[in-house]
């Protein structure tokens, strides 16, 4: 697919890259280019073989217009251009060889256009202005290898339970494991933490992106996002915590929306404040991955965060996970706890502070740094399960109607016995 965001391994990529053969077809080329605002720099002497050559090295430009005058086998030659040049290249070729059958095959390998020479301004002009417009499309996928993105929203019940550990490190796996193009959004634009476990900057393009929704689109987000490995790129803030948050919301559908477009797996870090103030965010969600820890007050929170999941996003799969579990030392054991909150958890990741520290001593996500670890290997399993929803939809498999003796006990009753009420306690 087209990855737009994906740069090059030495920098962000020009609008433009040119590689002619003679000086007067660079002649005609040049005011063009101005006008197109790029810079005449870019326009190179030299042909094909340079292109490749140059391009091997650094990143691909957004738009590639390429001489094939001195290739003798054009179309092999662009098939060795193929090769360096990256996913969502627009290249235009020249030539002075007259020949439907070349065009066509051209076009065929990728090309977007040929222009015969002798060059005239005006054919120049229009080919780098469609060249720009289809640059600056949105990005289908090829239906036939069409996969749906899949939106994944990670959501703590209660502060502190590894919500964003868990975004982070599936988005790091979709990126390595499955090698799809992945985003990772991280919602919590005060306090976020995506950045700082890919140990990144997160730089300004959050902030920009809610100061200026309007200005969001493909580029934008080709620049704007933070890229983490080839496949990865993330946006994220650390936003001043002396002035509040004002946004009404449009930024981050508008951000949603062009994830869809630009990638396979987009992985939100969803603080819960978030979802009460902007539940919208949840409408092109397709999976909730709802992250708790073994205590009574997560137990509750749970039940009403789920409550509010069938109510505000009912089209979306749910699956429980519990993080940092400590076999005999749950505060409420799983078993009491799948009954309270009347569904089975998919899955229980082990607490393991070594593994954390690990985590953070290496800058990397908790499933990188510790591959070795049953806490990674669960992790692996979720990605897994979130990759193909299909098996996702296993883990949300609701305890049975026909109570067990363990659906006998209630959250509501254990609260009580407590002394507790469940809508008095507060939330973290
Ligand atoms: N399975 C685990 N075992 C041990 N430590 C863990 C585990 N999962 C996460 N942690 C640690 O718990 C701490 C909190 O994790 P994290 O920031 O992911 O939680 P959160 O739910 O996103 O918190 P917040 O509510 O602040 O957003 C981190 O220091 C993290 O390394
Ligand atoms: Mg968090």
């Amino acid at each position: 697919m087209n990855a737009p965001w994906k740069a090059g391994t030495t920098g962000t990529r020009d609008p433009f890259n040119a590689f002619i053969c003679d000086e007067a077809s660079l002649d005609v080329l040049r005011p063009v280019v101005v006008e197109m605002g790029w810079q005449t720099e870019k326009c190179n002497k030299g042909g094909l073989r340079n292109a490749v050559q140059s391009l091997s090295i650094t990143a691909s430009p957004n738009i590639l217009m390429v001489d094939l005058s001195e290739s003798g086998d054009p179309l092999n030659d662009i098939n060795a251009l193929a090769e360096v040049c990256e996913p969502g290249t627009v290249v235009i070729a020249i030539g002075q060889v007259n020949d439907v059958r070349l065009y066509r095959d051209l076009v065929a390998s990728g090309i977007h256009d040929y222009l015969l020479k002798p060059l005239s301004p005006g054919q120049v002009r229009d080919a780098l202005v469609q060249a720009q417009a289809v640059f600056s499309a949105p990005k289908h996928l090829d239906p036939s290898q069409a996969k749906a993105h899949v939106t994944t929203a990670v959501i703590g019940t209660r502060g502190g339970v590894g919500a964003s550990t868990i975004a982070t490190s599936l988005a790091w796996l979709f990126s390595t494991e499955n090698k799809v193009p992945t985003a990772l959004l991280d919602l919590d634009i005060h306090f976020g933490t995506g950045a700082l476990s890919l140990d990144l900057e997160p730089g300004r393009g959050l902030t920009d992106a809610i100061e200026n929704p309007s200005r969001i689109d493909g580029l934008f987000i080709e620049r704007a996002m933070i890229r983490a490995n080839d496949n990865l790129a993330i946006l994220s803030a650390e936003a001043p915590i002396n002035s509040p948050l004002m946004t009404d919301g449009t930024a981050f559908m508008q951000l949603e929306e062009e994830f869809r477009q630009a990638f396979e797996m987009t992985v939100i870090d969803l603080p819960r404040n978030m979802l009460i103030n902007f539940p919208q965010l949840l409408s092109d969600v397709n999976l909730i991955v709802l992250v708790t820890e073994m205590t009574l007050a997560a137990a509750r929170d749970t039940i009403r965060l789920l409550a509010w999941l069938k109510t505000n996003a009912p089209h979306a799969q749910v699956m429980v996970i519990a993080n940092k579990v400590q076999p005999g030392l749950a505060e409420i054991s799983k078993a009491d706890f799948e009954a309270s909150i009347e569904r089975k958890i998919g899955f229980s990741i082990p607490y393991d502070i070594k593994a954390a520290a690990n985590a953070a001593k290496l800058g990397q996500t908790f499933a990188e740094g510790n591959r070795a670890t049953k806490a990674a290997a669960i992790l692996r399993d979720v990605a897994r399960a979130v990759f193909g929803s299909g098996d996702a939809l296993a883990a949300d498999d609701r305890v049975s109607a026909k109570k067990s003796l363990l659906g006998k006990i209630d959250l509501k009753s254990m609260l009580s016995k407590k002394g507790k009420a469940p809508a008095t306690a507060g939330a973290k």
